[in-house]
């Protein structure tokens, strides 16, 4: 959940190494800081807080050198602190970064502490150079000794180490925590994502699990885990730096929300035509196994999980048995897969640890195969299933998640399609499905139309402690969402129920006091919808409903914000947008710092 940054080069690049920081900011933001190689000294500055404390130490206390390796840290093992952030270095011999966690790091310790090393930090990170300075003194190369320490380290990483005694010199190494090469005029870089780099170069080779890279201005040596020089590809990215700022808008979430009907176009682009989906789309392998599938698992965490319960939903009523789990859980347990499963991952980032992980379980189990619902092609979640069906959302910055939820949405109703079909589904109703898809992009932008009142009602809701957000079938997981939304960036205490459950304990939580918000389309759930919210409002519970024009609401007291002409099957994709904005403006009301809330990290590439 760090960002690492490196360069070797030609020219001073101590500004490129923070701007990779910036960039590189959403994965954590405890801490940050730089080390350079400068006339046989490794010199480094480090800042407790966001890089733009680290920038202004540098001002401060200007540095420049054409080595170096930089840090965003999000704290595992130790506080957020000058002297547990990175870079971490042993003496004048090896200075590191470090995203992942070192499993065996307290024998590590206790080994080097006998041999006389003096830790300066709580961190894993810490013994990561020690390690290398004993193998440097023993008279191995800065290849040789991260060669040797990959193999007395356990647990995942992406790391990278120079030394005053290779000044031209970084080896990177890869096990578990991503991490990608720039190359560039006469200079190679290194980060834990493309969009660090992006300002610079368009270029990159992306490392492959175990391996270890030698770099130099000139030249890539790459090495995989059993030590075989290999060569991996070099890839194009079509992203630009120039898509990646936050333009006119305040906050990169609020830009993403409002990029929505543009990307969920993107996700639709290629995929449906003149009311058909275009199975094709998803390639031969998809098609196969959607012919084989009788039953789906459906794991990820978070928004992601969110979307794979209302796949649930969707799957479920065209007679597909899902089952839908946290990463976490799932992992960790025996797992029953009937005959004819497929396994599939939902996963923005595609490098959350613990959904890679459940993968990785799930491909040793008798699977039918794997496919990913993903937003990143690089990632490792994509690399690693047989079938990918990509969103594309773009590159989401903000921590909450918005684009890259409705987008899954939609890749998981075009999955539900492809399946229906096997499920003797009529080309008029696929016709009819596909058109609510396609109209989808247009709702999108109506309701993005309604901020304003959205933030009217928000501003009801600043002095709030608590929330309840309650649905029933495939609202009761947006309410689920629209609760992590609201806790993740406002603070609130936020909880989501079925709103059948209400009686059987959380009623009691109702008074006056107490916002409930609940979305209210036209669909065969509603009448039992608003009985509950008469249980609400006989309690004198607040209530703030996003509902479609045609209902009527005979509640004495609410406040309410009409949608109009929402499809059914899409519907749960439009009602999200009102809770986003609603989380969005509450946050706004409070001045948290909503793109980056307190101690969350975008990609949690950790478990
Ligand atoms: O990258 P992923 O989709 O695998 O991430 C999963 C969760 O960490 C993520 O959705 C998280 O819950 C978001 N911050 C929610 O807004």
């Amino acid at each position: 959940m760090c960002g690492i940054v490196g360069a070797v080069s030609h020219r001073d690049v101590v500004a490129d190494l923070v701007e990779g920081l910036r960039r590189l900011e959403y994965r954590g933001y405890d801490s940050a800081g730089v080390a350079i190689l400068n006339d046989g000294n490794i010199q480094n500055r480090r800042a407790v807080g966001k890089v733009a404390k680290l920038a202004d130490l540098i001002k401060e206390q200007p540095l420049t050198g054409t080595t170096g390796v930089a840090h965003t840290r999000w704290a595992t093992h130790g506080v957020p602190a000058e002297r547990n952030a990175h870079p971490h270095r042993s003496g004048e011999d090896v200075v590191v970064v470090h995203n992942g966690i070192i499993e065996n790091h307290a024998e590590l310790r206790d080994s080097l502490k006998a041999d006389g090393y003096t830790f300066q930090s709580e961190t894993d990170t810490e013994v990561i150079a020690h390690l290398l300075a004993r193998h440097l003194k023993s008279g191995l190369s800065l290849e040789a000794s991260v060669k040797a320490a990959r193999e007395e380290l356990v647990g995942a990483y992406g790391m990278a180490a120079i030394s005053p005694h290779e000044p031209d010199v970084m080896v990177v190494a890869r096990a578990g925590s991503p991490l990608v090469i720039g190359i560039a005029d006469d200079e190679h870089l290194i980060a834990s994502d493309v969009f660090a780099l992006l300002p610079i170069t368009q270029r990159f080779i992306f490392l492959e699990e175990g391996d270890v890279a030698v770099l130099s201005r000139k030249t890539i040596a790459i090495f995989d885990s059993e030590n075989n020089a290999v060569v991996r590809d070099e890839k194009f990215s079509e992203v630009s730096a120039e898509n990646t700022e936050k333009g006119h808008y305040e906050h990169y979430m609020l830009k993403e929300i409002y990029e929505q009907p543009a990307v969920i176009a993107e996700t639709l682009e290629g995929r449906i035509y003149k009311g058909r989906l275009l199975e094709e789309s998803f390639g031969h392998t998809a098609t196969e196994l959607f012919d084989k599938t009788k039953n789906i698992h459906i794991i990820a965490c978070g928004t992601s999980y969110h979307a794979g319960l209302v796949a649930k939903y969707w799957l479920e009523e065209i007679g597909i048995p899902c089952h839908v789990e946290v990463a976490s859980e799932y992992r960790y347990r025996q797992v029953v897969v009937p005959e004819g499963t497929l396994f599939i991952s939902v996963s923005q980032s595609g490098e959350t640890a613990d959904t890679l992980a459940a993968l990785r379980a799930g491909k040793g189990a008798k699977y039918l195969g794997c496919l990913t619902v993903c937003n990143v092609p690089e990632s490792s979640l994509v690399r690693e299933s047989d079938v990918a069906v990509m969103t594309r959302a773009g590159k989401e910055i903000g921590v909450a998640s918005t684009k890259a939820f409705t987008t899954q949405l939609v890749a998981l109703r075009l999955i539900t399609i492809a399946l229906a079909r096997r499920q003797g589904m009529n080309q008029d109703q696929e016709k009819a499905l596909v058109e609510e898809l396609h109209a989808l992009p247009r709702q999108v932008e109506v309701v993005l139309e309604l901020a304003d009142e959205i933030k009217a009602m928000a501003a009801s809701f600043a002095d709030k402690q608590n929330a309840l957000f309650l649905g029933r079938g495939t609202f009761y997981p947006i309410a689920m969402e629209g609760a992590l939304k609201l806790k993740e960036i406002s603070y609130i205490h936020a909880e989501a129920y079925a709103a059948g459950e209400l009686k059987h304990g959380p009623l009691a939580l109702v008074d006056e006091i107490m916002p409930v918000v609940c979305a209210l389309p036209d669909d065969p759930l509603l009448e039992k919808v608003l009985s509950n919210l008469q249980e609400v409002r006989a309690r004198g519970g607040e209530l703030f409903l996003f509902s479609d024009k045609k209902v009527k609401i005979p509640l004495d007291k609410y406040q309410d914000l009409k949608l109009d002409d929402i499809c059914p099957s899409t519907a749960p994709i439009v009602y999200s947008i009102p809770l986003q904005l609603l989380s969005y403006f509450v946050a706004l009301e409070k001045g948290t710092d909503v793109d980056q809330p307190r101690n969350l990290a975008k990609s949690v590439t950790v478990e």
